[in-house]
This record gives C-alpha cells, sequence and structure tokens, in this order.
C-alpha cells in the first residue's frame, strides 16, 4: 500500500518537475510580452506544481529513509535546496510583475536559480552526491 503509493508519487515528482520549468518559463515570457492574464494562469499552474512536487518529494524521502540501511542525506539536502528554488521561482516571477527585476537585482536572483535548479537536478539524478 505505502509502497504503490511512493510509487504514483514518485511517478509525478518524475515528471512534475520538468512541467513546473516549462510553466515557470512560459509565466516569464508572458510576462515579459505584457500578457498578464497568460501570466496569472501560469503562475496559478506553477503554484500547483510547487505543491505537488513538495508534497510528493517530502513522502518519498520519508518513504526512502524507512527502506534505506543509511539515511538519505543527499535527498534531504536537495529537498532543502529545492525549496530555495520554488522560492526563487516565486521571487523572480513576483518582481518581474512589479517591475522590480531590473539591472543587478535580475543578475543576482536569475544567477541563484539557475545554478541552484541544475545542483538540485543533478542530486536528484545522482550525479552529484550519489549515497
Ligand atoms: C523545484 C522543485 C524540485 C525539482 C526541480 C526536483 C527535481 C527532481 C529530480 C530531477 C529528481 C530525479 C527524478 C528521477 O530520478 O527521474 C528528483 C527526485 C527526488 N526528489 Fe525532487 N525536485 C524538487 C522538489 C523536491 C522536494 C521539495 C523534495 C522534498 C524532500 C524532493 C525530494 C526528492 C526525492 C526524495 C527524490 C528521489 C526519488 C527517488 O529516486 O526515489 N524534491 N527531484
Amino acid at each position: 500500500m505505502l509502497e504503490t503509493l511512493n510509487q504514483i508519487l514518485l511517478a509525478m515528482h518524475r515528471g512534475g518537475w520538468i512541467l513546473l520549468v516549462i510553466v515557470f518559463f512560459a509565466a516569464y515570457i508572458l510576462l515579459a510580452n505584457d500578457k498578464h492574464r497568460g501570466f496569472s494562469i501560469s503562475q496559478q499552474i506553477a503554484r500547483f506544481f510547487y505543491i505537488v512536487l513538495i508534497i510528493s518529494g517530502v513522502y518519498n524521502l520519508f518513504y526512502l529513509a524507512s527502506v534505506a540501511e543509511i539515511f538519505p542525506w543527499n535527498y534531504a539536502a536537495k529537498g532543502i535546496i529545492s525549496i530555495w528554488v520554488i522560492y526563487l521561482m516565486e521571487t523572480i516571477l513576483g518582481k518581474k510583475n512589479r517591475g522590480e527585476l531590473a539591472g543587478s537585482v535580475r543578475t543576482y536572483y536569475w544567477l541563484q536559480f539557475i545554478i541552484s535548479l541544475v545542483v538540485v537536478v543533478l542530486i536528484g539524478f545522482e550525479v552529484i552526491l550519489a549515497v
């Protein structure tokens, strides 16, 4: 039962993260082109995926912790950095919407976003920090 739930949530996590990244970029591009209605819809979809990823990710982490011999600290670290990625997505869209994303502020947030997203994906696929 718990394993089946884990399989379902894992599938949602694996499909969800790429959809979130696509929807995030779509929202940003729509906003940059002054398509505010399309932006609002994409932002709501992105928020839906934040919830899906957090719930499925946390469940997977607890599941792995219960079956693995050693605690999956790599995924725990990934979870924390993932929350940072979500915070950055929300901040980038929010600041862009309020016209506050320009110059060094824009570079500051985009750089953090790209780096943390790459780190999360690399840990997710066990390219780095593999236990
Ligand atoms: C922006 C948010 C997130 C992104 C982009 C993301 C991305 C990924 C990726 C690419 C994988 C590898 C998937 C695969 O093997 O096909 C993964 C797996 C995983 N993620 Fe996330 N994730 C996010 C949020 C979270 C959160 C909030 C947690 C909470 C702890 C989490 C925990 C996990 C765990 C435990 C796995 C390993 C699943 C397994 O292979 O058993 N993730 N994630």
